[in-house]
């Protein structure tokens, strides 16, 4: 999709479609005012008709307006004026492009930029309509023989602003369109299944990304070699399935030499059966999005490189599958971590923080500035967040804070947790170091204070993604988030 921007009048702009906002009720933007000028009253007689409130959620698809140039309208409810906010934007710019693409139309001009957001500026404003855009163009349909949707999605926004935004508006189509692209990645890897997406399949995509960029550098260290370094909780994990473990590090070099890497490390299970604490049929095909934390990663990093973000930053992925075998691992194991801390495997299906764990102290050899990891780590994030915010745990309020700034800025929220001491004591094992479960309460909370105990040597935190990385139900598929949070935390770090 290409991008532009614009200062025209929405009743002077020859395109596919304009689109404009509407407030309940029947409350004209300024822009959609404007217009409804130009063609003698158009849109004021169509909503007092009836067609349509301004309620948020509503489109309307107006054909061949007399006194305008375009050949289409597509008006979008923006809810109540007073009340409306940047979640509010969000979900009108989403409404509005799936809406766009569904209408035939292959171009449009968006007025949304234009409508007043408080405490947004002109820049994130721009930089929603175009990740919003680009998010309503992709489609799961890579592995479908026949497509669903014979209608194309638009090819070209373009974003009107006001002359004095147009640097702004400039600089976040540039910016909206590198994260959009991240996103787009996370969100490909995500919904290929375990068949496909198995960890080499994970260290090739790696490779390729390598290879877009000279400032990326790919490793893949194989099981042997991780054997060596004596990661016996990562390689627990690969016991069970007959596709090799690996580790793959890509450090991008944006900034100074010497200068102390930003580290993220992501969860690549590229399919969690549970192992021989197997889980229940429902639903375990969504298990395949186990990895999306990688996929996270690489997303973030693919952003990075498009908006050569000047900081070095590392991505650290341990991958494998968790299947169940006569030679996986057991519930009562023990297993010595690279750390030298041992850990008794208590439940085969708290996988995550076993490769995760071994993949944090291998970090500590990279003297990182912060590390953050990225994992569907636990379903009690689903039971505590739902969807819409990820759990954040921290060793550093400061980071913990910084964090959160960049969710909010990006539309991409998370939600701040304790990581107390007084919650250390549910790891407890009679026979190792620690246990790999801490009970059914604060599920979140356990698995991150396990985390912790491999993290004591750097600024850390880490990100519970389990509930927003993926929609289930008909919507099935990956969302590509947190790379907006991640790419938006290193943007604000490399300003500062
Ligand atoms: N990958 C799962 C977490 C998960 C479950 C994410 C459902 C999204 C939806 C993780 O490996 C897991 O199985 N965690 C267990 C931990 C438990 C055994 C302590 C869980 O959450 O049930
Ligand atoms: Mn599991
Ligand atoms: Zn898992």
């Amino acid at each position: 999709m290409k991008f532009n921007v614009t200062t025209e009048t929405p009743a002077n702009i020859k395109t596919g479609c304009v689109i404009l906002g509407v407030y309940e009720r029947r409350i004209l933007s300024s822009a959609a005012a404007q217009f409804d000028q130009a063609t003698d009253g158009m849109l004021k007689k169509i909503l007092k008709n009836g067609d349509m409130d301004g309620s948020s959620g509503q489109t309307l698809i107006l054909h061949h307006p007399a006194g305008a140039k375009c050949d289409r309208v597509l008006l979008v409810g923006c809810g109540k004026a007073d009340k409306f906010n940047s979640r509010g934007y969000q979900q009108a710019v989403l409404c509005a492009a799936q809406a766009v693409n569904a209408s035939g139309a292959s171009d449009a001009v968006s007025y949304l930029a234009v409508l007043e957001v408080p405490e947004r500026t002109i820049y994130q404003k721009v930089r929603t309509l175009v990740e919003g855009a680009c998010s309503a163009a992709y489609t799961p349909d890579a592995l479908k023989s026949k497509k669903d949707n014979p209608v194309q999605p638009i090819r070209r926004l373009t974003v009107a602003v006001d002359a004095q935004d147009m640097a702004s508006a400039r600089k976040a189509l540039v910016d909206g369109e590198a994260i959009a692209r991240g996103v787009e990645l996370a969100r490909t890897l995500g919904d290929l299944p375990g068949n496909i997406c198995t960890p080499s399949y994970l260290a090739k995509a790696a490779r390729e990304l390598g290879r877009s960029s000279d400032k990326l550098k790919v490793s893949v260290m194989d099981e042997a070699s991780m054997e060596k370094l004596g990661m016996g909780s990562l390689l627990s994990v690969a016991r069970g399935s007959r596709q090799p473990a690996k580790l793959i590090t890509l450090k991008y070099n944006g900034g100074k030499t010497g200068e102390k890497p930003f580290i993220l490390v992501g969860k690549g299970v590229t399919f969690d059966s549970g192992g021989i604490s197997i889980k229940p049929g429902a639903a375990m095909d969504e298990m395949k999005y186990d990895m999306c934390g990688a996929a996270s990663v690489l997303g973030t990093l693919k952003a990075c490189i498009a908006m050569k973000i000047p900081l070095n930053v590392v991505g650290i992925i341990p991958t494998t599958e968790n299947l169940p075998d006569g030679n996986a691992s057991k519930p009562g194991d023990i297993v010595t971590s690279m750390s030298g801390q041992t850990i008794e495997i208590l439940n085969t299906d708290a996988e995550g923080r076993l490769i995760l764990c071994d993949a944090l102290t291998y970090c500590e050899r990279f003297k990182p500035a912060v590390v953050i990891d990225i994992a569907t780590l636990t379903g009690a994030c689903v039971i505590a967040l739902g969807s819409h915010a990820a759990g954040l745990l921290s060793n550093d309020d400061k980071l913990a804070d910084e964090l959160l700034e960049a969710g909010e800025a990006a539309g991409d929220r998370a939600w701040h947790l304790p990581l107390w001491e007084d919650y250390q004591q549910q790891l407890k094992s009679n026979f190792a170091d620690m246990a790999n479960i801490g009970g059914r309460e604060a599920g979140t909370i356990t698995a991150a204070c396990f985390l912790a105990r491999f993290t004591e040597k750097f600024r850390w935190a880490h990100l519970d993604i389990a509930g927003v990385a993926w929609k289930g139900g008909d919507e099935k598929g990956a969302t590509g988030r947190p790379v907006s949070l991640l790419t938006q935390f290193l943007l604000d770090r490399s300003a500062s």
